[in-house]
């Protein structure tokens, strides 16, 4: 197989099929299993390392998803930001230590799980086959951010025009060609976790209950027969 042809399954061919899944699959499951979307907490098995685990995790894999979807949409004003030095210093040194926090948080996910007997029980292949995905991700994109720095730079000049072009239905993998294997490995884990998404407890980033944030306060009273009101 030559490389061309190589470079266009994996960076063409994969991300299609890949949100193709995601899309079909989530929307699938929402309809025929809607009860199964859910994160499946488990902290009433387990509570101690419960906090030091999953709360770590989701501060730095919101932020650093954040910064991904910042990247990716407003390329331009990233990069005027960058123009300062020291702005890029402090956008480098915050993304990389969110970074550092998910990989702790997810190395503590991952122990819980398989230290605590009644935790263990409750996780299922999918379960590991997701933490495995999730630990490389997070350990490309921590190395990619040591050896390959200044991302923030070169994420908006090249993977956003990347992944637009992908977005447009006219893939162009021109700007993926210098790419070191790292980042490359990154890029297509990326699509294979989205792939994966519906299949997995990571629905439960689609319904968490936002409605709290502005619905009108509700009051709970208790009725029953028989009782005098004090
Ligand atoms: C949108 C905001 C999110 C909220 C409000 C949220 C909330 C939660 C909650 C409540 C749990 C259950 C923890 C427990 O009690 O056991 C959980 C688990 C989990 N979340 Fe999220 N989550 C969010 C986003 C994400 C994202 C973006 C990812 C990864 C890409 C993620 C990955 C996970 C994983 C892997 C678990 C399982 C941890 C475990 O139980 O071992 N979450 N999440």
């Amino acid at each position: 197989m030559n490389q061309h042809f190589f470079d266009q399954f994996l960076f063409i061919a994969l991300p299609y099929v890949c949100l193709f899944t995601f899309f079909l699959m989530t929307i699938y499951r929402y309809r025929v299993q809607s009860f199964s979307y859910s994160s499946l907490s488990s902290q009433f098995l387990e509570n101690k390392n419960h906090f030091w685990a999953v709360v770590p995790f989701h501060y730095g894999i919101l932020t650093v998803i954040v910064g991904h979807l910042i990247a990716f949409s407003i390329p331009r004003s990233l990069l005027a930001w960058n123009s300062v030095p020291w702005r890029l210093y402090v956008l480098e040194v915050t993304a990389l230590a969110f970074g550092i926090l998910t990989l702790i948080g997810l190395v503590g996910v991952i122990v819980r799980r398989a230290t605590s007997t009644k935790v263990r029980k409750v996780t299922t292949v999918v379960d590991w086959v997701l933490f495995g995905m999730l630990l490389v991700q997070v350990v490309t994109g921590v190395s990619q951010a040591l050896l390959y720095p200044w991302g923030s730079a070169w994420f908006a000049t090249s993977l956003t025009p990347y992944l637009w072009s992908i977005l447009k239905l006219s893939p162009d993998i021109s700007y993926l060609a210098a790419m070191p294997w790292l980042i490359k490995l990154h890029i297509v884990l990326a699509f294979l976790i989205i792939g994966f998404f519906p299949f997995t407890r990571l629905v439960h980033v689609l319904v968490v209950p936002n409605p709290y944030l502005w619905r009108k306060p509700q009051v709970v009273r208790w009725y029953r027969r028989g009782v005098k009101k004090g």
